[in-house]
């Protein structure tokens, strides 16, 4: 082989390997001891001291040039092995190590699994309800019977119905009935998870949101027990001293219902434009488990009491990470996401 087809045949090779156990062949080859190159140099003998020195040069800086290229090649090469289970059995320590881009979780898997870990402290078991409903649960079983004002109030004008009749549930409240069937009491569960509601969207409204429900069944509970776990979850999760209110309110499930605001913590009851200016940020919707749901969820209302509550996981997220835009949520806004 002369120089100028060795090289050509060099590059060649060379271009088709993709195996380190190939590269070292390639190397024992034309670099080895008893390689190519080795064996170019006792063809030279013929030429001229002046032709000896020029190819000398030539081939030297090849070889060179070769060894870097091989280097090269063999990073490139163990990096991809290391990645393929062929490869992963040893660690190559001497491997670059280049920054690997992590995943972020979205604000509302961060808050929603802050809330369960709290409400998992004070005693609740976190639960699942399905998302798609009958009526009777995420309606009638609640006191809102067909035809009852409230139903159209309260959700209906805004349900996706299914085909077979089923909905998507407007409300995490459509579990209730089920646990409380299922279970016996006490009974103290979160249930996190998707609702829907046919809506315009707009900074504070998506057609699919999260919320959280609680409900807690006992022999003695009353409204102060409700409060007092409200407002204990509540300074867990804003960190910080909070002062709520419960506003008289209605929902057909629940006797007495309450809005419950909170004493806005961008101003502290002083009134801005987070609250606008009344000093109070509405958080949540609750009251005392209505008798007729506790007789839907087959047990003794005469027996049995109980406060249920209802948060959007979105809206407190909003708040605890000063968020402005419920839509930026699902957006897949990387710039947004990368924050947390
Ligand atoms: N389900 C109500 C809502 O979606 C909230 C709520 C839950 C109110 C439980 C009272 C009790 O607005």
């Amino acid at each position: 082989m002369d120089f100028i087809e060795l090289k050509d045949n060099a590059e060649k090779e060379l271009e088709k390997i993709a195996k380190s156990s190939e590269l070292k062949s390639f190397f024992d080859k034309y670099l080895g001891k008893k390689g190519e190159i080795r064996q170019l140099f006792s063809l030279v003998k013929e030429l001229t001291e002046e032709e000896k020195k020029k190819l000398g040069q030539e081939v030297n800086e090849f070889a060179r040039n070769l060894e870097e290229k091989i280097a090269e090649l063999e990073k490139e090469i163990r990096r991809k092995e290391v990645e393929t289970e062929e490869g992963s059995q040893s660690l190559d320590v001497s491997l670059s190590n280049e920054k690997i881009e992590t995943g972020h979780l979205n604000p509302l898997t961060l808050t929603r699994r802050e809330m369960e870990r709290i409400f998992e402290l004070m005693g609740f078991s976190v639960v699942d309800g399905p998302e798609v409903e009958d009526e009777w649960h995420n309606f009638d079983s609640l006191n809102i019977p067909e035809g009852h004002p409230a139903r159209d109030a309260l959700s209906l004008g805004k349900t996706y119905y299914l085909k077979n009749g089923n909905v998507l549930r407007t409300q995490t409240s459509s579990a209730q009935t089920r646990y409380m069937q299922a279970m016996t009491p006490p009974i103290r569960i979160v249930i996190p998870g998707k609702v829907y509601r046919y809506e315009t969207t707009d900074a504070s409204h998506e057609i699919n949101f999260y919320q959280i429900e609680g409900l807690l069944i006992d022999k003695d509970v009353s409204v102060a027990n409700l409060k007092a776990v409200l407002r204990i979850f509540l300074e867990e999760f804003f960190e910080r001293e909070v002062e709520i209110r419960l506003r008289p309110s209605y929902f057909p499930f629940t006797e007495p219902s309450f809005e419950v605001d909170m004493l806005c913590t961008v101003c502290d009851g002083k009134g801005c434009s987070a609250c606008k200016r009344s000093g109070w940020v509405e958080i949540l919707g609750a009251g005392m488990v209505h008798p007729n749901v506790i007789k839907n969820g087959k047990l003794n209302p005469k027996k049995w009491k109980g406060f249920a509550f209802g948060m959007a996981i979105d809206r407190l997220a909003m708040m605890k990470y000063k968020i402005n835009d419920v839509r930026l949520f699902h957006s897949g806004n990387l710039k947004f996401l990368k924050q947390f």
